[in-house]
């Protein structure tokens, strides 16, 4: 039996991620901190869905959670792994609280690192597929957020990296990066407390957000589609885009 690993699966963009791959006829393995909202979602889905549920929980930002989580996971079959886990961090670049910004690289980054790694190495000859959560934020540099933008500049480069060596060495797995703009979730809260930096409204446009189960279906058709990238753009549309990053290739000429 196929499963799909969803971290982040409590709140916002991951529980849509949840209802929507269950929808799709998908078993999942559901993880996050909060174990009442993870236990409610597996009842919930288990009732509406014919698929299995299982949950796990577990700090992702502690040190090798991930890989205790993945090794912990062996016994399922999982073809799917989606890094959803993530928050973010609005305030300047010397503002940052340092102990914050660690949480921030421990979730964002190394988990993701962690979890990807270990799962393309036992996976990179099968149909399988692994869907990183970046963010706009993960092509464009926010000053308002630059150290969030850093991790997630390394998980659109990371993960557009995985898919250009897997399509150079002609193997099955793809590699995949979700990159939503502003969407309904918890994010705002844990990024800054109001979402209020220095005195302005940062997301003065309540316009902008889509919610998060619009954002579900876009992960899907990025999921069923032959492209590496999906961004949301300003109008609030998917696009799904080839790798964004350059690659170097012998023929390359440094400027
Ligand atoms: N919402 C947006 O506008 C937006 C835009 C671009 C990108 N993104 C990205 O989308 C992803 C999902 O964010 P979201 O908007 O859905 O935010 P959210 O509503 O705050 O959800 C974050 C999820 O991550 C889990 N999580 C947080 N810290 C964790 C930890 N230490 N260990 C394990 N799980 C942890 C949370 O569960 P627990 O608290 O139960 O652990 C929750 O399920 C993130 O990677 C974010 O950077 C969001």
């Amino acid at each position: 039996m196929k499963y799909a690993l969803i971290t982040g699966a409590s709140a916002g963009i991951g529980k849509a991620l949840s209802y929507k791959f269950a929808e799709k006829g998908h078993n999942i393995i559901i993880t996050a901190r909060r174990v009442n909202e993870l236990g409610n979602t597996k009842k919930d889905i288990e009732s509406r869905f014919k698929v299995n549920v299982i949950v796990k929980t577990g700090d992702l930002a502690e040190d090798g959670a991930a890989s205790r989580l993945y090794d912990d996971l062996k016994r399922y079959d999982i073809n799917i792994l989606i890094n959803n886990a993530g928050f973010g961090d609005f305030c300047m670049p010397w503002e940052i609280n340092l102990e914050k910004a660690n949480r921030m690289l421990n979730l964002n980054v190394k988990a993701l690192t962690e979890l990807s790694l270990k799962f393309v190495r036992d996976h990179v000859e099968e149909d399988a597929t692994l869907i990183n959560v970046s963010s706009v934020g993960g092509y464009y540099l926010f000053p308002i957020a630059v150290s969030y933008c850093a991790t997630k500049f390394y998980v659109s480069s990371f993960t557009e990296g995985i898919a250009a060596a897997v399509k150079m060495e002609g193997k099955k797995l793809r590699a995949k990066v979700l990159a939503p703009g502003p969407t309904e979730s918890e994010f705002l809260i844990a990024a800054s407390k109001d979402a209020v930096v220095n005195g302005k409204d940062f997301f003065t446009d309540k316009n902008a957000f889509i919610t998060a189960e619009r954002l579900a279906d876009y992960t899907y058709r990025l999921y069923e589609s032959d492209k590496v990238v999906g961004i949301v753009d300003g109008e609030k549309k998917l696009i799904l885009k080839d790798p964004m990053f350059q690659i170097f290739t012998s023929d390359t000429k440094l400027a």
